[in-house]
């Protein structure tokens, strides 16, 4: 019988204090044998965003808790775990360095190896835990700071087909909140306050709708989304309304965005049939979920989610991608330093700023 990896993951990147042990099963996905997020929402929901110092901060005091809470609950010790994964990148230097220093740390004095994540690459290789997924695959990743169309083709192979030329969708989710001043965390107040408005109610710009491929655009939307908050003078049922208009909009850009990344997705890689996996912490968001559904059946192609747990920040993708890296002997030294940008693809155009050609 083949030994069966166990790795300590490691998450700090943003405000999500994170610590999880996955061990790999017979069926080529996990077995979580803890997976501890302890969120920071009390810390910022004054800020109606998130705040650097206070993350890290946060972080500095939590991250001992929280990994010695995951250690106890796998009821593995230090000494039967074969590696150490943390991410290093992309996200806040000063929060990304609390989770990486201590994974160097742990990795050095109980001498194992030890593997350098990207935040990214965990959020794409998530669904992973739940079922073995074949490369390759279409991702839609949509979180607070990225929004892409990539091709996964394996571990540590990635190729971009699109990607925002400005706000990240979460991004976007969050601003309209605090717009409209629905609360924090933003991403899922718009949700649960969509559903009591009218979806039809203001008719709201879809930028770059019909050019530049799947590359995505929501600054405008975002302004559109002020220039009513404005008009509408506190008027509560407005502001449901405004927040679903939005909501509708966003599942519009998507549902066209979508068709032509999988067509691009079908010519690239010659194959029929496509799946297209939805990760990162909007792919919480079920309307956005229910619309990309129907387009999949329309295109006849298979659509995974992964589980609402594994979509927003968590540890245990992060020690999932450290296993999968391991084992293709992608292992990093100590030395390795924590990256505010790391794209997944490194050779995709920089898509912002000015001068861009769409
Ligand atoms: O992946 P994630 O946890 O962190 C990053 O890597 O950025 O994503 C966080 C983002 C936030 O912008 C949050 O508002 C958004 O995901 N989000 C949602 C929902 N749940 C979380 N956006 C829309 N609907 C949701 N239900
Ligand atoms: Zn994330």
């Amino acid at each position: 019988m083949t030994k069966r990896i166990t790795f300590l993951g490691i998450e700090t990147s943003c405000d999500e204090t994170a610590a999880a042990v996955i061990r790999e099963n017979e069926k080529g996905s996990a077995e979580i044998l803890s997976n501890i997020v302890s969120s920071q929402i009390s810390e910022h929901k004054n800020f109606g965003g998130v705040v650097p110092e206070l993350a890290a901060r946060a972080h500095l005091e939590n991250i001992e808790f929280i990994i010695k809470s995951a250690l106890d609950e796998s009821k593995i010790s230090l000494d039967d775990i074969d590696g150490v994964a943390a991410t290093a990148g992309p996200g806040l230097i000063v929060c990304l360095t609390v989770g990486l220093s201590i994974g160097k740390s742990i990795a050095a004095f109980t001498k194992k190896p030890f593997v350098a994540v990207n935040h990214l690459e965990g959020h794409a290789l998530s669904p992973g835990l739940e079922t073995n997924i074949e490369f390759p695959y279409l991702l839609l990743l949509i979180s607070g700071g990225h929004t892409q169309y990539l091709i996964v083709k394996d571990v540590n192979h990635y190729e971009q087909l699109g990607t925002t030329i400005d706000d990240a969708l979460g991004e976007a989710f969050d601003k309209t909140a605090k717009m409209l001043d629905l609360g924090y965390p933003g991403g899922p107040n718009v949700e649960k306050f969509s559903k009591l408005g009218d979806k039809n109610f203001f008719k709201l710009p879809e930028p770059i709708i019909n050019k530049s491929g799947c590359n995505l655009s929501f600054a405008g939307l975002k302004t559109a989304v002020l220039r009513e908050t404005k008009k509408i003078n506190d008027n509560k049922q407005m502001k449901y309304n405004l927040a679903a208009s939005f909501q509708n909009t966003i599942n519009n850009i998507l549902y066209k965005k979508t068709k032509i990344a999988v067509e691009m997705f079908k010519e690239k890689t010659n194959l029929k049939h496509v799946k297209l996996i939805v990760a990162g912490g909007v792919a919480a968001n079920n309307s956005i979920r229910t619309n990309l559904t129907k387009l999949s059946e329309e295109m006849k192609i298979k659509t995974i989610y992964p589980n609402i747990k594994f979509c927003g920040d968590n540890a245990a993708m992060i020690a999932w991608a450290g296993i999968k890296r391991f084992k293709k002997n992608l292992v990093d030294n100590v030395d390795v330093q924590a990256k505010s940008r790391w794209p997944l693809d490194s050779k995709a155009p920089y898509m912002k700023g000015p001068g861009l050609k769409l």
